[in-house]
């Protein structure tokens, strides 16, 4: 496999760009450095990282006689030429196999999905997605937030943030609000497995965090109590841990204002924080009808009391 490697690299230096090839290097000692923290094989890993963009620089030519013509929007029509962003992982897969006599799935995974990612990826394909961002030569805010995420909270957490960065970022290209999909099969190609892959990992996520089931108990307790010390009213807990792999219990109240809705808000967030769990999602709290902090473990509703009888989510879940 280090021969293989070193031939690779050998073709990146010959036909990649300095700044190219530079990358190439880092992103194979960066999937080297991601592997050692989870455990994966250090040889691998250095070759899927070697490879993933050997064809970044390609001309149309070169797809061609890969036999890569028909990639679905691969075809820029304005500029008439393919689009590298979405062809270059398929293509480095082509590459690998063809040229070098790669037959590893796990290599060719990781190649073909590097750029977007791709729901259900194995762990060398997570590994290069996230060396892609996290190679120390990547400069800007995006990057750091992903290579915090890594170091803080892991492998799975920092893919589960690449793609959600990305997938805002493809979108945004389009226009598109995340808010409005309904079937991410209508969108553009790129747009539409970036989207797959952050839906994917935060479900993985939510699962590897429910693995411990102590949790959800404990901050339920927390957040009743926050509920009764902010005189919250009608607090209901709702265990949808066997109806969904979302999270493992609501937990409902009602208060009297927007004014009071935010009071019970803010001490909830606060006693989580001080028992180490930061609000992942926080929704509604400006109009402050209807308040939901998402722990990952539990989900939590503030309504008004009217908002909460015509919504009747307790109804939907008992
Ligand atoms: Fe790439
Ligand atoms: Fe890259």
């Amino acid at each position: 496999m280090r021969e293989i490697s070193e031939n690779i690299r050998k073709y990146a230096e010959k036909t990649l760009s300095i700044g190219r090839y530079e990358h190439s290097l880092s992103v194979a000692e960066e999937a080297v450095r991601i592997g050692n923290m989870t455990g994966a094989d250090p040889e691998k890993c250095y070759l899927a990282g070697i490879l993933h963009d050997i064809c970044r620089e390609y001309t149309k030519e070169q797809y061609e006689a890969l036999g890569l013509t028909e990639e679905p929007g691969a075809l820029d029509p304005e500029q008439g030429r393919y689009d590298h962003v979405l062809m270059h992982g398929a293509g480095a897969a082509e590459e690998g196999k063809k040229r070098f006599g790669i037959v590893d799935p796990d290599v060719l995974e990781a190649v073909s999905w590097h750029t977007t990612g791709k729901a259900g990826m194995g762990e060398l394909a997570r590994i290069i997605f996230v060396a892609d961002y996290t190679e120390p030569g990547r400069k800007g805010t995006h990057f750091d937030i992903v290579r915090a995420e890594l170091a803080e909270n892991g492998l799975m957490a920092a893919v589960e943030k690449e793609a959600e960065l990305s997938t805002n970022y493809w979108l945004g290209k389009k226009g598109i609000d995340p808010a409005d999909i309904r079937d991410p099969e209508g969108l553009p190609p790129n747009c539409r497995w970036s989207y797959e892959t952050m839906i994917w990992a935060k479900n993985e996520l939510r699962r590897e965090r429910k693995m411990n089931k102590e949790n959800s108990k404990k901050y339920t307790d927390i957040i009743v109590k926050a509920m009764e010390d902010r005189k919250a009213k009608a607090i209901e807990v709702i265990d949808i841990s066997e109806k969904t792999p979302i999270t493992d219990a609501f937990i409902l109240c009602s208060g009297t204002s927007s004014t009071h809705l935010r009071g019970i808000a803010d001490e909830i967030e606060e006693k989580m924080k001080e028992a180490g769990v930061a609000c992942a999602h926080l929704e509604g709290y400006d109009t402050a009808r209807w308040i939901l902090l998402d722990f990952i473990d539990v989900v939590v509703h503030v309504f008004l009391e009217e908002e909460r009888q015509f919504y009747n989510i307790e109804r939907l879940w008992r």
